[in-house]
């Protein structure tokens, strides 16, 4: 047994070596957070004497392979190290930024592009990644929005556990499967005014109904290890916060892996005016139930000396070791420190022909169409005459998006590329113009390097591009680096760059096919109303080009569903499907005093699960075999679902409930279960969906996780405006 292994391990520990588990320190490699003093000869002098438990942004087997060596030939006990990497949308072979993945719905998928991560990673030396992200997210500021899965708990939670499987696999020992991390617990998401690292308020109930349930599945999914969050919740830095960590993740979920805190967090409870200092801060963070300080420097230097003062319980320290030393024996690191340093590997399982189908495969069935007015998507093969337009069509890097793991900059396939090999182009004339770049400045992960908005002076070539062009294909949207961490925009709407180049080629051809990429949800309002068909592509990765081509020529057929409301306006923000009524919803005729702004509507422009094909899909006959149920029973509730187009399709089938009324007031909908549905033109197809008292628990008044009696509404279409409805009710 595990647990034999680590008792047995840690009574040969002493003080010095049980505090060294929990030092997480950066490699030189790369920064992902401001670097500690920590020179690498002095990290390298406490790997080798066991006062390090884990390295980050260690890249290569040749890197891992040293380091692991060096606490194999020179400490005393030969605890192996952890090797942590952000590993978000992949390793070398990048798939869709998270977000955009999500939009695909498709948990094989979503699990088999993680494992393909899971696979480069491994073959790189890396044994833990810092994913999945399960932040819900309801906010288009917030630049990390683009590293979750959306703002529905369900969703949310369902991906999660979608990554978790794909990362670890059915059996952690094996060399291709790593530790995953669920991050950042908690709310970190909801960070006020979507400022990164801002200020958290949430009450109990909204974070056990909306933020909780992703850790949750994530912690019964067995996910490895979890990462607390920058932010303060409710006036208590998370990575301090004892009631989050110990109390409910540790103690009432009984989870038995461990917390690493995020980049110097536990240090940062100084500048959060909550610790005196790292001494102070270490004892804080190791009290709540935080095991390993990332690059801080916190428990390296409070530790010891806060039970030398009897100032901590051993105890503390010793849990938060045998959580670690879990991880690694469940990696099987003790039976061989070298698993994840095979240079064989290295060669071969890395950004190979397979994993880039894959990715294209993944991309593709995240793009969601949003609008298609005349059916001019998709385009035919034999148009004559294409325009490309926009600096990103041309764009090789940005479709890599942020957190790109060690991806080669540039090594996408660019939108023109894709639509190049996907025509015959001795026929079609295929003509590129940039007119603008996204105006917004080049930046790279880690700097903001040149502010340059207004050059407009591409746009007349541009127009004359566009006025003898069949259609237009408009890419617009933002840079790779605009959204990911620290990347907060009070500004969500399309550059004033990219409006002026649509509004002038708008003028001259009105076949435009709008091709955004971008990471967060764009308030294209102007382009929702004027563009005949707008294609969400997200940042799509590495066969991005190809991909894109894919739906635009109809080779395949779009069945993405937004897995985030796209606002009207920032104003609206947060702006989310599952709100509450309030007590004024809606207006009796000319009536000012009810809930809603007097300048624009209160509903979202694209509404969560929102996404078309190119065949349209018709729900009929919702049928219950009962109206009522309770404890122990369930109704299953079905419906009659008909392609009505001319092509097979792909639908993501539904089902929302209402809980009319509740101990706490309830949301308008909330999506309980969805299934993909595949139908040949024509074909009908009967979806039933189970509803048991498990469906309907949240967390009440009393403090429960528990099912109340009562009415409900069930709601089942193909996005948040599903309007066929039934009822039924409830009793304990
Ligand atoms: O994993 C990340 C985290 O999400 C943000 N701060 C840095 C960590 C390590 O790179």
């Amino acid at each position: 047994k595990i647990s034999h292994k680590v008792d047995s391990v840690l009574s040969l520990m002493n003080l010095k070596e049980k505090v060294g588990q929990l030092v997480l320190f950066n490699g030189s490699w790369d920064v992902t957070g401001p670097p500690s003093d920590v020179g690498s000869t002095e990290k390298l002098n406490k790997i080798k004497n066991g006062e390090v438990g884990a390295m980050l942004n260690v890249t290569s087997v040749a890197g891992a392979k040293e380091l692991q060596k060096a606490v194999m030939e020179n400490s005393r006990l030969k605890i192996p190290l952890l090797f942590g990497y952000d590993v978000i949308h992949g390793f070398k072979t990048l798939f869709p930024i998270p977000l955009g993945e999500s939009a695909s719905w498709d948990m094989e998928i979503i699990k088999k592009s993680a494992a393909i991560a899971a696979k480069e990673a491994t073959a790189s030396g890396i044994n833990w990644a810092f994913g999945p992200m399960v932040d819900i997210s309801r906010d288009a500021r917030w630049g990390r929005i683009m590293e979750g899965a959306g703002e529905d708990p369900l969703l949310g939670a369902k991906v999660a556990v979608a990554r978790i499987e794909g990362f670890q696999g059915d059996d952690l020992t094996k060399s291709s499967t790593l530790a995953a991390c669920a991050k950042h617990f908690a709310a970190y998401g909801l960070a006020e005014g979507g400022r990164d690292y801002n200020t958290v308020h949430i009450d109990e109930y909204e974070l056990y109904n909306t933020v909780l349930p992703p850790f949750k599945a994530a912690a019964d999914a067995g996910v490895a290890t979890m990462m607390s969050a920058f932010n303060e919740v409710n006036g208590i830095p998370a990575t301090g916060h004892k009631e989050l960590q110990r109390d409910i993740l540790k103690n009432t979920w009984n989870w038995d892996g461990f917390i690493v805190s995020d980049w110097a967090s536990i240090a940062e409870m100084m500048y959060h005016g909550y610790a005196k200092d790292r001494k102070h801060a270490a004892e804080l963070a190791i009290i709540a139930g935080n095991d390993m300080d990332m690059e801080g420097r916190a428990y390296e230097i409070g530790l010891e000396v806060l039970v030398k003062e009897e100032k901590i319980d051993v105890k503390l320290i010793d849990d938060a070791v045998k959580r670690i030393l879990g991880v690694k024996f469940k990696l099987g690191l003790f039976d061989d420190p070298y698993r994840y340093c095979d240079e064989a590997r290295e060669k071969k399982d890395v950004y190979t022909k397979e994993h880039l189908e894959v990715s294209r495969d993944v991309a593709r069935k995240s793009i969601v169409l949003l609008k298609n007015e005349n059916d001019l998507l998709p385009l035919s093969k034999n148009t004559k005459n294409i325009a490309i337009i926009g600096s990103l069509a041309d764009d090789k890097d940005t479709p890599l998006g942020s957190w790109r793991g060690m991806v080669t900059p540039g090594s996408a396939i660019s939108l023109l590329e894709g639509i190049k090999a996907a025509v015959d182009t001795a026929n079609v004339k295929i003509t590129y113009a940039k007119g603008v770049s996204v105006g917004i400045g080049e930046r790279n992960f880690v700097r903001e390097l040149k502010i340059n908005r207004d050059d407009l002076t591409g746009i007349p070539e541009a127009v004359e591009v566009a006025k003898n062009a069949e259609v237009v294909v408009l890419a617009v949207g933002e840079e790779a680096f605009q959204s990911g961490e620290a990347r907060s925009q009070v500004d969500i709407e399309l550059s004033k760059p990219q409006q002026a180049l649509f509004d002038a080629i708008y003028k001259v051809n009105k076949n435009i096919v709008v091709v955004l990429m971008n990471g967060r949800p764009l308030a294209i309002t102007d382009l929702a109303e004027n563009a005949p068909a707008i294609l969400e592509t997200w940042h799509l990765g590495s066969a991005s080009g190809y991909a894109i081509a894919d739906i635009l020529f109809g080779d395949y057929n779009p069945s993405g569903k937004l897995p985030v409301s796209f606002p009207r306006h920032v104003g609206q923000v947060p702006i989310y499907y599952n709100a509450k009524n309030t007590g004024r919803p809606s207006n009796a005729e000319g009536m000012v005093f009810w809930s809603h702004y007097t300048d624009e509507k209160n509903t979202a422009l694209y509404p969560f699960g929102h996404g078309l094909s190119y065949t349209t899909f018709e729900y009929s006959d919702i049928k219950m075999n009962t109206f009522s149920f309770s404890t122990g029973k369930h109704i299953n509730v079905s419906v009659k679902i008909k392609n009505t187009g001319k092509k097979q399709g792909k639908e993501v089938v539904q089902l929302y409930i209402q809980d009319l009324i509740g101990s706490l007031t309830r949301p308008v909908k909330e999506l309980k279960d969805f299934k993909i549905v595949s139908l040949e033109a024509g074909e009908s197809k009967e979806v039933t969906f189970s509803i048991d008292e498990k469906t309907i628990q949240f967390y009440t008044a009393n403090k429960e996780w528990e099912a109340e009696s009562g009415d409900f509404k069930v709601y089942i279409g193909g996005s948040s405006k599903a309007s066929l409805t039934g009822d039924f009710s409830f009793k304990k």
